[in-house]
């Protein structure tokens, strides 16, 4: 089928034969002492260099939902801070307030078909317009629907890589340790609302992924699931955080979230490894309280972290951004440290143009373009 494509096609297909795309991610809360600060980290686990980049997004900028007729437009009220895959969606980040947003890989997910009357967000900003928006979970809630009870907008997707849906589910957190997971299955939104939602993955959907945990905690203290699937990390991670110890400082509680994350990472895997276990290619954390974002690489030597406050993020400052691509020469092998003077003038990242009809992560038309893997045609 992709026979006559050129040459560029063909090398990604072959690498992401087996390809998964995985991750975990944690809210932890430490002690009164340190002011019951709020540090959530997630793991990226991807069979490829996600070319990832820093953004830093001030507030005032004009946005555009990317998703063809009708695209959502706002502008954004909160500055943030957030990480890309290809530079071509928001995969996690925070925002000046301390909400926290993910976005992890949910095979089977379905937005629903395109119902034009509804303004459409691209798959690429979904994350991005709550970190613009809102400054809890519950505020982010509470504003999902419009007066009139219909939706603010309807999540737009397209095929890109063939044979992986382009499809995921978001998991927003704020400083005070609120927790909302966002799935769409056939086409509906479904809603998990929780202080102790602080562990997500992937697969099953959420409430199934609940049920099973329940079964999971009760063997916990004689014996834990061990494989990279999203069940076991799940399981894992949940009876770590559990016992976890009660941070008094903050280097206590980034220290904590830290041997949480390295823990639970999937080591790197062979080409062969199957479906959801995709190695751990970085780690992500944002402290919630004093508005600090770390980034540490599971392949190259690179560990940082950025001060939202050393920002400009009000709606004098300007788009910024921090090159994270090994391939880039920008001197980040090797750096360790506070980051914050590295980022550089930059446009916004360019989002996918999320133009199918379909709601299941296929479809679409034009190619696309992914920085550092080639260009894809339409499936
Ligand atoms: C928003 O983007 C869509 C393409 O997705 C385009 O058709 C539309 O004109 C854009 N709107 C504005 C105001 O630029
Ligand atoms: C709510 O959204 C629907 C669909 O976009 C729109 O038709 C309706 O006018 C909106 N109502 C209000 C009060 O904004
Ligand atoms: C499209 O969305 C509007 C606004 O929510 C709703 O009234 C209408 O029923 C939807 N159409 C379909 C086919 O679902
Ligand atoms: C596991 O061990 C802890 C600490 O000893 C105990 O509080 C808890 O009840 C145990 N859980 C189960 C399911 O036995
Ligand atoms: C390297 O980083 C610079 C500055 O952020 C950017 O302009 C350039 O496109 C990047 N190069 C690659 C190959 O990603």
């Amino acid at each position: 089928m992709f026979r006559s494509a050129t040459s560029t096609v063909c090398l990604p297909l072959l690498l992401f034969a087996d390809l998964s795309y995985a991750c975990t991610r944690v809210s932890y809360t430490s002690g009164e002492k340190d002011g019951s600060r709020v540090v959530i980290g997630r793991t990226l686990d991807w069979s490829m260099p996600p070319f990832s980049s820093m953004y830093a997004f001030p507030a005032g900028l004009q946005r555009n939902g990317s998703a063809g007729e009708n695209s959502l437009e706002w502008v954004s009220k909160y500055g943030s801070v957030i990480t890309t895959i290809y530079d071509i969606l928001t995969m996690d980040g925070v925002n000046t307030e301390g909400l926290h947003g993910g976005f992890l890989y949910l095979a089977g997910t379905d937005f629903g078909t395109r119902n034009s009357s509804l303004p459409g967000l691209s798959i690429s900003l979904w994350l991005q317009y709550f970190l613009d928006n809102y400054r809890t979970v519950a505020e982010a809630k509470a504003d999902l629907m419009n007066t009139s009870g219909a939706p603010r907008f309807q999540v737009r997707s397209r095929g890109v890589i063939p044979g992986l849906p382009t499809v995921g589910h978001l998991v927003l957190g704020d400083a005070s340790g609120d927790n909302l997971v966002m799935e769409y299955l056939d086409g509906k939104l479904q809603l998990y609302h929780s202080h102790d939602y602080q562990v997500m993955t992937n697969e099953p959907p959420y409430d199934e992924q609940l049920m099973i945990q329940r079964y999971l905690k009760t063997m916990a203290n004689t014996t834990l699931p061990g494989t990279p699937s999203p069940i076991d990390r799940f399981a894992r991670m949940a009876d770590n955080l559990r016992q976890a110890p009660v941070a008094s400082t903050m280097t206590e509680a980034i220290t904590i979230v830290q041997s949480l994350l390295r823990t639970i990472s999937t080591t790197l895997r062979s080409q062969t490894a199957s479906v959801s276990n995709a190695a751990t290619v970085s780690r992500t954390m944002a402290d919630t309280k004093d508005g600090r974002y770390f980034f540490e690489s599971a392949t190259d030597p690179v560990s940082l972290w950025v001060s939202l406050n050393a920002l400009d993020l009000s709606p004098r400052g300007t788009v910024k951004k921090l090159s994270l691509d090994p391939r880039n020469g920008t001197g980040l092998a090797g750096r360790h440290g506070e980051a914050t003077h590295e980022f550089v003038d930059a446009e916004p990242y360019v989002p996918l143009l999320a133009n199918s009809e379909k709601g299941d992560g296929t479809g679409g038309s034009g190619p696309v373009t992914l920085p550092g893997i080639g260009t894809f045609p339409p499936s």
